[in-house]
């Protein structure tokens, strides 16, 4: 009899641990968000050049700027290509003209995100073409989007007129000892 309740009881034990173990490893799969939004972006109204370039290379035209210019942004992020559609992001940073051909530059971003129910901000860092796609990896994250990594392609839909369109799209992964939904940061 006590042979048999021993038996009974560990086998209650080994069931405790391998369920505790399933919970653990529940929890613990990869999540990942891909999405896309428009970035507007207004000469002189939402991004300005603060600082002249000490030679110029090349003049200045929708698509280059000189060696050396400094540029600021505050950009909204819609969700289609329309400006009056759904502002679901905010761009912050600025980007320095890094080719002498004026086609690039080297840009850091606080990119604010209200999607799909995460809310909070990713940071991205990166090399920029003005005429081409660009990725730009997520150097980190706040709030939802504490420890997220991935990278951010940027892609011009629209370089004409005074207000010039780009497509980001999304790619953000979170690692396993991110915070599980519900932990807020502060963005
Ligand atoms: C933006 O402002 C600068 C400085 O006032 C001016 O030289 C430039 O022509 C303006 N650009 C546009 C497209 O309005």
């Amino acid at each position: 009899m006590a042979k048999y309740l021993y038996l009974l009881f560990s086998l209650l034990i080994v069931h405790q641990v391998s369920s505790s173990h399933q919970h653990h490893h529940h929890h613990h799969h990869l999540k990942s968000l891909h999405f896309s939004l428009y970035q507007h972006e207004t000469i002189n109204k939402t991004g300005f050049i603060i600082v002249q370039p000490v030679t110029g290379h090349t003049g200045i035209s929708q698509t280059t700027t000189p060696f050396g210019t400094i540029f600021v942004f505050n950009d909204k992020m819609t969700t289609t290509t329309s400006a009056t559609s759904r502002v679901a992001g905010i761009a912050e940073g600025f980007s320095v003209t890094s080719s002498l051909d004026g086609l690039r530059s080297v840009s850091a971003a606080k990119i604010t995100l209200n999607v799909e129910g995460h809310e909070g901000s990713i940071s991205v860092l990166g090399g920029t073409h003005n005429t081409k796609p660009s990725d730009h990896p997520v150097v980190g994250g706040t709030g939802d989007f504490m420890f997220v990594g991935g990278y951010v392609r940027s892609s011009p839909v629209s370089l004409t007129g005074v207000t010039v369109v780009y497509k980001i799209e999304f790619y953000l992964y979170w690692p396993p000892y991110a915070p599980s939904v519900g932990h807020k940061g502060v963005s």
